[in-house]
């Protein structure tokens, strides 16, 4: 750990968050504290539970106080694209904001993140600008974890929520040929299909099990959190052999019944840490403008879900 980190806060330390309700186990603080430490950043990054109610005062507060930025988990992701000033490519493409970067308006004109602001200038006003660093993240997961690259590869995506949605999108922009999309409400997967095919057509969608094998399995539902849950797929329908490697978006337990049925089958297997690890490492980029020190907050990120 970096003398930084050790040092007490101070008048001049800044402030990043994330906003969630609940938010108590939230493993982001302990990552991002490890990564802002290695940056020797005077800044630290706090938890609160905000009521989505409430999540339009709670942004203008912490702008108010001079945030550098924010994460927003569940519920916050859809709530915030209407409340941001600005909004950044990813987060108009996969219609979600899990990142606001606050940036402050200087004398000249000119904008700049209050994580690079010159003191001792005071912005002449405050502005929101949403980011979304999810969907990005999960292919860098899939190609760090399993050595999975999406072009031309066929998926069986199990989940058409939130999640499901921003996986769906993700892997057709990529270059996945073919997506069986299967999920519990029949409705919400039809949606997604119909959202595919009219921004990446290139992408075939079939809303079923596969007959034969696929490139990949992703669970993005949330069966596999409780330790009573069923698995995620039927198996009669799709024996987990077939699949060429198996990723799971969920990452406590670190090995849910489906992974742990997925190794029983030989089969290579990833958690959704790596997607946490990147969506993270890609918000503190997108806040201070330096490289995050990903083998720190990795380290971070490991021991704390080791140790709750
Ligand atoms: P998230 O933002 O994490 O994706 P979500 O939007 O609530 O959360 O989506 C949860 C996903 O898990 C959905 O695909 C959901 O299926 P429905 O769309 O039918 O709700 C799926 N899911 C949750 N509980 C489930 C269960 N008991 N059986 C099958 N699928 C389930």
């Amino acid at each position: 750990m970096s003398d930084v980190f050790e040092r007490p806060i101070d008048a001049s330390t800044r402030y990043c968050a994330v906003f969630g309700f609940p938010v108590r186990h939230s493993a982001s603080p302990a990552m991002h504290n490890a990564g802002l430490a290695a940056l020797k950043l005077n800044w630290r990054y706090l938890a609160f539970p905000v009521p989505p109610e409430q999540l339009r005062e709670a942004l203008a507060g912490a702008a108010a106080m001079r945030f550098v930025g924010v994460n927003l988990t569940v519920p916050h992701k859809l709530l915030a694209l209407e409340l941001m000033d600005l909004l950044d490519d990813s987060a108009r493409a996969w219609g979600a904001v899990n990142t606001v970067r606050f940036e402050g308006l200087r004398a000249d004109g000119s904008w700049q993140p209050i994580g690079q602001w010159p003191d001792p200038e005071e912005p002449v006003r405050v502005r929101m600008h949403g980011f979304n660093t999810d969907a990005d993240a999960l292919v860098r997961a899939l190609e760090e974890d399993l050595a999975w690259t999406p072009r031309n590869r066929s998926v069986l995506l199990l989940g058409a929520g939130g999640a499901g949605r921003v996986a769906a999108l993700k892997l057709a922009a990529s270059g996945v040929k073919r997506l069986y999309l299967v999920n519990r409400t029949a409705d919400k997967a039809r949606a997604v299909a119909e959202e595919i095919h009219a921004r990446h057509p290139g992408c075939e969608v079939v809303l079923d099990y596969p007959d034969g094998p696929v490139d990949l399995l992703l669970n993005a539902t949330s069966l596999g959190l409780r330790p009573d849950d069923p698995l995620p797929l039927d198996t009669r329908r799709f024996p987990l052999e077939r699949a060429g490697a198996v990723y799971d978006m969920i990452y406590r337990p670190a090995e849910t019944p489906l992974l742990l049925a997925a190794r029983c089958a030989g089969r290579p297997t990833a958690n959704g840490m790596g997607m946490l690890l990147h969506q993270g490492t890609r918000a503190l980029e997108i806040w201070s403008g330096q490289p995050a020190p990903v083998p720190v907050m990795r380290r971070a990120l490991e021991l704390h879900l080791h140790e709750s």
